[in-house]
């Protein structure tokens, strides 16, 4: 336990009761406590709504909020930033190299359009060494919708004359039973990532939790902060270990266009806020995906094909 962690019975306002309150509602950190809403923490934690109010004024003044740093330590920090092989040659270079560390990556597209495939792509390609595209580390990986296959990372593997076992091995999955605790699996790769070099952590779905919790109107507001939160963890987590984040969110069919197509994102301005790029995927003839990249920084809107068979992702 950290010494963060022990402060918040230190916290004016809060005894050992509140504090163990907290602890089980998953705030174990000055920080999780500190950008936490009034009414949330309350709710979440079974304390008043005025209580809250105090706790959260005093652990912002206790965990270090304000973040700044100079453009010196910025640069040096961007200057290590790695990128990712997708195994496919086209998508690679739509991103400018590969999927890029320290942002997070958005694949967004119907069901089966290969959000998931492309994600376990990565599982395995971050693991090879940087002369193949990879970045040598290992992965976090966050399941919410139970989809993620040992076998068909094994499949992937072999196809790179990877070792399997090895390969498994250096991916620790955690499944998401809802929302709140897939935000606090987001804080535990913190843990994960003080043992192991990781450098990809991945959230597949981002939104399906979020989506299905949080229905009617009254919810959006405090939906759209819970996953403003989650993304800025997981954001935090890639600048921290200069790892690639990668998030999959499934469109709903909407009728305003969205490119020509009849879908959008769910999550809306945050996650697309947050996200440092987006890819659209989504079908076409013969195992190909259409993959489009929108909304970058710094590269061109544009699209690549990209197969997916037996082997994994390939041009
Ligand atoms: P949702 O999670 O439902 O939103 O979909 P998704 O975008 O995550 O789709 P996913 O990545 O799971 O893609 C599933 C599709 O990938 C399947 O319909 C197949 O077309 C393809 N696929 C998955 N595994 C294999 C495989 O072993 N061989 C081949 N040829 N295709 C595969
Ligand atoms: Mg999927």
């Amino acid at each position: 336990m950290s010494d963060e962690e022990n402060g918040i019975e230190k916290l004016p306002g809060v005894g050992p009761a509140t504090a163990d309150k907290l602890r089980d509602a998953g705030y174990t950190t000055m920080m999780s406590i500190a950008v936490e809403s009034p009414k949330s923490l309350a709710e979440l934690c079974d304390i008043g709504e005025a209580v809250a109010i105090k706790v959260i004024a005093a652990a912002k003044k206790e965990a270090d909020v304000g973040g700044f740093e100079t453009g010196d330590v910025v640069l040096e920090r961007r200057q290590k930033i790695g990128k990712l092989t997708t195994c496919s040659k086209a998508l690679d270079s739509l991103m400018g190299g590969g999927f890029e560390s320290q942002a997070i990556t958005e694949l967004f597209g119907e069901f089966g359009s290969g959000k998931t495939q492309i994600a376990h792509q990565c599982a395995v390609s971050v693991q090879m060494k940087e002369k193949d595209g990879g970045l040598d580390g290992d992965v976090v990986m966050i399941d919410t919708e139970n989809t993620f296959r040992p076998e068909r990372i094994a499949q992937m593997a072999e196809a790179l004359d990877l070792n399997v076992k090895d390969i498994l091995s250096r991916i620790h999955v955690a499944r998401a039973y809802n929302s709140h605790h897939q935000m606090l699996l987001a804080e535990k790769a913190r843990d994960i990532a003080e043992d192991h070099d990781v450098k990809l952590l991945i959230v597949d779905s981002l939104t399906s939790h979020f989506r299905a919790e949080y229905v009617g109107r009254g919810t959006l507001a405090d939906r759209q902060q819970k996953l403003n939160k989650h993304m800025h963890d997981l954001l935090r987590f890639g600048d921290i270990n200069n790892a690639v984040v990668i998030v999959t969110n499934q469109v709903s069919a909407k009728p305003d266009a969205f490119f020509g197509d009849p879908t959008r994102p769910i999550g809306g301005h945050i996650v697309g806020h947050t996200a440092t790029f987006r890819l659209y995927l989504r079908k076409s003839k013969a195992g190909k995906r259409i993959v489009r990249l929108i909304d970058s920084p710094n590269l061109p809107e544009a699209e690549a094909v990209v197969l997916i068979d037996e082997k994994g992702v390939r041009d």
